[in-house]
């Protein structure tokens, strides 16, 4: 079928992601893949049968707009007992088909054209064609290895009256690291007594290394005042394709993302919905999962141990950074590739989260993946 008419393209940039491109070589090669971010493990049981359940009963139909009430009280109930903030079941929380959902939904529903946005790159890949549907402009800082910090003064410089909203991520997707206490602080000190929005993704916040707190805004009573905090439970119970997750803030804001909510969406999975809400009454269930991916990392970090390439421990999320600096001066891109022909193991460049060139010589395994074959990875990483 041929479409005869002219489209001027949205999103001009936007083609094949990276993702698509190295799963599909992997595939190919049949090498490893540790490219894209899912689990390769099943849920549990447990959670499979509270879902069928729900089903059987005939909740098949519509759920509210804004969510299962059951499962916005479990939610909220979470966020006061973990980080300490009050949110309004009622108000201030709206169930969304997965993280994507409640990102875009909140871009689309507070930018205009002309407004600025500032992200932190390397990012997640989500936030910035969202925001140029809308005619707003992102405005880059740029985190680089080997520990990606955060320059206050640079963010700072590039916040003017114009700016309208700062998108945030901890545990941070590529790079495995999360923000510290001073990073929120600053952030609070930077937006106080502006119209700024923050949207905080924190899809791994259960997913944290060492003991390290998460440092969720809603831990910050007057960063979470003017913060969307973006949950998913794909993340968090190894259920990718269930594409079920979350936005919080205050009641001002959601009624806002509402309006946009109600005509993108709707309503989630209302079975599934009715299952989370039973399962998360057992805070074993969310809390078990920081343990399980803690003895993932350790199990793949000691593996690699002794390989050529170089790399700070994961801090948070299932994603290792390995530096690959020591072994060739290819780009990431070609390096990646040709490790998924030659040596059957892929990952993600990290040029794929930039927006401009970029130097640094760093590839993105995922390791929420079978003991098995996280073996097997490591064993061809050391002979790399
Ligand atoms: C940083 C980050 N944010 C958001 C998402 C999207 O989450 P979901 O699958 O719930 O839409 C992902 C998924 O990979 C992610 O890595």
């Amino acid at each position: 079928m041929q479409f005869k008419g002219t489209i001027s393209s949205k999103l001009p940039q936007v083609g094949t992601t990276i993702f698509s491109v190295m799963s599909k070589l992997a595939n190919e090669h049949q090498a490893i893949n540790l490219s894209q971010g899912f689990p390769d493990f099943p849920i549990d049981p447990e959670l499979i049968s509270l879902v069928n359940q729900q089903m059987k009963a005939g909740f098949n139909q519509y759920a509210p707009m804004q969510g299962d009430m059951g499962l916005r009280e479990q939610i909220v109930a979470k966020a006061q007992t973990l980080y300490g903030q009050v949110y309004d079941p009622d108000t201030d929380i709206t169930i969304t088909a997965g993280g994507t959902q409640a990102i875009f939904t909140a871009i689309t529903a507070l930018l205009r054209e002309g407004d600025e946005v500032v992200v932190f790159t390397p990012a997640y890949d989500c936030y910035i064609p969202a925001i140029e549907l809308t005619g707003a402009n992102p405005v880059y800082v740029e985190l680089h290895a080997p520990n990606y910090a955060i320059d206050w003064s640079e963010v700072q410089k590039l916040v003017n009256h114009h700016t309208r909203m700062i998108i945030i991520n901890t545990p941070h997707n590529p790079s495995g690291t999360i923000w510290s206490e001073e990073d929120m602080l600053a952030l609070e000190k930077l937006t106080r007594g502006t119209d700024i929005v923050i949207i905080s993704d924190e899809v791994y916040q259960h997913i944290i290394y060492d003991g390290q707190p998460h440092q969720s805004v809603s831990r910050y009573p007057e960063l979470a005042e003017r913060s969307f905090l973006v949950g998913s439970f794909g993340k968090t119970f190894h259920a990718t394709g269930w594409k079920i997750g979350y936005a919080m803030a205050p009641k001002e804001l959601m009624k806002e993302f509402n309006k946009v909510h109600q005509f993108v969406t709707f309503a989630v999975n209302n079975p599934i919905q009715k299952g989370l809400a039973e399962y998360l009454k057992t805070p074993d269930h969310y809390l078990e999962v920081t343990a399980l991916f803690q003895r993932k990392r350790d199990l793949f970090i000691e593996a690699i141990t002794g390989s050529r390439f170089t790399f700070s421990p994961a801090q948070g999320t299932y994603f290792q950074l390995l530096d690959f600096s020591n072994i060739t001066d290819e780009k990431d891109i070609d390096f990646a590739k040709r490790l998924t022909r030659e040596k059957k193991i892929a990952s993600i460049p990290i040029s794929g989260f930039y927006q401009n060139e970029n130097q640094d010589s760093m590839l993105r395994f995922c390791f929420a993946k079978q003991d098995d074959t996280l073996l097997k990875a490591a064993e061809i990483i050391r002979g790399i």
